[in-house]
């Protein structure tokens, strides 16, 4: 019988791995299951992921910046919390100008993060806990410090040369860039260097030069890179802003477009369509034949997944007519959705119209580039537990971002304060516009949520010894707002991330059932309703997006296990005739 209302070892630091299996799988109250089910799903569809930013998870050095220390030291952590997938955004070597998405070394980590024996531990210690890991991966572009860009940009002549984007510029003088393409923050992505007048070509920023996957070596080289993490262990890739890999050789001019702001679903802007610069179609076949070198991996399967913007139907190109291309990609319309039974309908019914089965959606509400979700839920965490409830219920990979099971919160930071780049480049940004683009979900400084982790109430929210001085600032917050806070409380909104964790882990028709969305006339219209079915089993899933009680008769339900968000407990469900503001309601068949 599940008994999702207990709670065990209220202690972050629970017990060692081996302990913990001992006890055997079970529900919130036990650990996960180590072994894998048997089950033909592939494991990546039928996992949950946990987004790392290692910066600021947890220092374990006492320099003010998290570290891959830090993160073993909260493995046990993660592994109670229940969830199965840890993403880890880049600690590999490089000048930090954009944290990490700048690699000047693909085979070796930063000092300030660990060496590679710590990373090779970290593998180990996630996979001793029976999760699975995903490294980040910036195929596009390097570091203008790689030692690639630095002999590339030396001269004309150079081996090099040709493994980065180089034209000359236009005019007479060669002043002028040689075309008319803009990065994806705004602005030509042409950067006029010094050595030979030439421009090259940087899709983000202009520390960041693409590299030229026309050139077979620079190719080889990158797959290389990809099979080398792979063979150490690693169980998946998350593939930076993938979408940009290939340029059009023709270097042609980009058409005019009457779009200002690029957004999640359009990513044309700044008054240009990017037809030359994003999607093309040779970047859609090399999503194939990444998928294939993957494939071709020994051991368990992998998986890739990439950022990639457009609306649904252009993302699922990325994975291939015949699911034979990227596993998965980022679907961000979530991001923007409408806290509504009608806002969060439509979502569901575009992912499953465009990712049937063999296809599986994505859901994300948050990650290192965005506003806190929770900002759009007014902070109020009643909602949040609803929202939990939709991305670990319905069909597709959830993608949690750290700090999100607790409710964690942006905090303006002035551009002019900012340590990202991406804030230094806004800086003429008004206050009034910064402020305007947040709640539209474009943040001009990053830093607003990349803020430290907060573990308990202590000095530094006990992401640093109190006598260290975190990278960017732990702003006060409510004494609740913790992990350690929230551990100990059954209602908290951390408990009920760690039970809908349990209940989607061990009931197979979350993790891996078809989903039928109910558009029924007959229920409040405030109201989201799905069954899940998988092997004869079904789970019925009843969300109130309203702040109202609603009527609800329950009652064909009766003898089947209820699950609520309010409770984060199992209940019979003989006597349910409404469902409270914003509660959701799980319904299964015990076994
Ligand atoms: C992606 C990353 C972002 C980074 C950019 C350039 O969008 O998520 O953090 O700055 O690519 O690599």
């Amino acid at each position: 019988m599940l008994g999702l209302s207990q709670v065990e070892d209220p202690s972050m630091r629970a017990q060692p791995s081996s302990a913990m299996e001992k006890k055997g799988a079970g529900a919130a109250g036990r650990p996960p299951p180590v072994t894998e089910p048997a089950s033909t799903v592939p494991w990546w569809k039928r996992t949950t992921v946990y987004q790392v930013y290692p910066r600021s998870f947890a220092d374990g050095n006492g320099d003010g910046v998290g570290d891959i220390a830090g993160i073993l030291g909260r493995l046990d952590y993660l592994r109670w919390l229940g969830v199965e997938t840890i993403w880890l955004s880049p600690f590999y070597e490089s000048p930090q100008a954009d944290f990490g998405y700048d690699i000047s070394d693909h085979f070796a980590i930063a000092p300030e993060y660990g060496s590679l024996a710590d990373a090779a531990c970290l593998i180990r210690e996630i996979h001793a806990r029976g999760m699975k890991v995903v490294f980040d991966m910036v195929l596009n572009h390097t570091s203008a410090a790689h030692p690639w860009f630095v002999a590339s940009r030396l001269s004309r002549e150079d081996p090099k040369r040709d493994w980065y984007i180089w034209r000359p510029g236009r005019g007479s003088r060669g002043q002028h860039p040689p075309n008319n393409w803009k990065s994806m923050l705004g602005g030509s992505g042409w950067h006029r260097d010094e050595a030979t007048g030439d421009w090259y070509w940087a899709s983000f920023l202009p520390f960041q030069p693409d590299l030229n996957y026309r050139n077979p070596a620079v190719k080889a080289q990158m797959l290389d890179v990809v099979r080398h993490w792979l063979e150490e262990g690693v169980d998946g890739l998350r593939l930076d802003i993938f979408n940009a890999i290939f340029k059009d050789a023709s270097f042609c001019d980009n058409p005019f477009s009457f779009r200002a702001v690029p957004s999640e679903h359009n990513p044309h802007g700044f008054f240009q369509r990017n037809q030359h610069t994003i999607d093309h179609p040779d970047t859609l076949a090399f999503a194939r034949e990444l998928r294939a070198v993957v494939d071709g991996i020994e051991g368990p399967p992998r998986f890739l997944v990439g950022e990639v913007f457009g609306d649904a139907d252009m993302l699922r190109r990325y994975c291939g007519a015949k699911a034979d291309g990227l596993h998965l990609v980022f679907l961000f319309k979530t991001l923007g959705m409408r806290f509504s039974g009608r806002g969060v309908r439509a979502v569901i019914a575009e992912f499953e119209r465009a990712f049937p089965e063999p296809f599986s959606p994505t859901y994300v509400f948050g990650n290192h580039d965005r506003p806190r979700f929770i900002h759009r839920l007014d902070l109020h965490h009643e909602k949040a537990k609803l929202l939990a409830m939709l991305q670990l219920t319905v069909r597709g990979v959830p993608f949690i971002y750290y700090g999100e099971e607790i409710g964690m919160r942006h905090h303006e930071i002035p551009l002019h304060e900012g340590l990202d780049p991406v804030a230094a480049r806004y800086r003429f940004v008004p206050r009034w516009l910064v402020g305007f683009l947040r709640t539209r979900g474009i943040l001009l400084n990053r830093d607003e949520c990349r803020l430290p982790m907060r573990w308990d109430d202590g000095p530094n929210a006990g992401f640093a010894p109190a006598t260290a001085q975190p990278w960017l600032p732990v702003p006060a917050e409510s004494p609740s707002l913790n992990v350690a806070a929230q551990q100990g409380d059954p209602a908290s909104l951390l408990s009920c991330y760690r039970g809908l964790l349990a209940l989607r882990r061990e009931i197979p028709a979350l993790h891996c059932g078809a989903l039928d969305l109910r558009e029924d006339s007959a229920l409040p219209a405030a109201v989201v309703a799905y069954r899940r079915t998988c092997a004869g089993e079904t789970v019925d899933v009843f969300l109130n997006f309203g702040g109202r009680e609603v009527e609800l008769d329950l009652a064909e339900h009766a003898g089947r296990a209820l699950y609520s968000n309010r409770t984060g407990e199992v209940e019979a469900a003989v006597a349910r005739r409404t469902l409270g503001a914003y509660e959701g309601v799980v319904l299964f068949d015990r076994r």
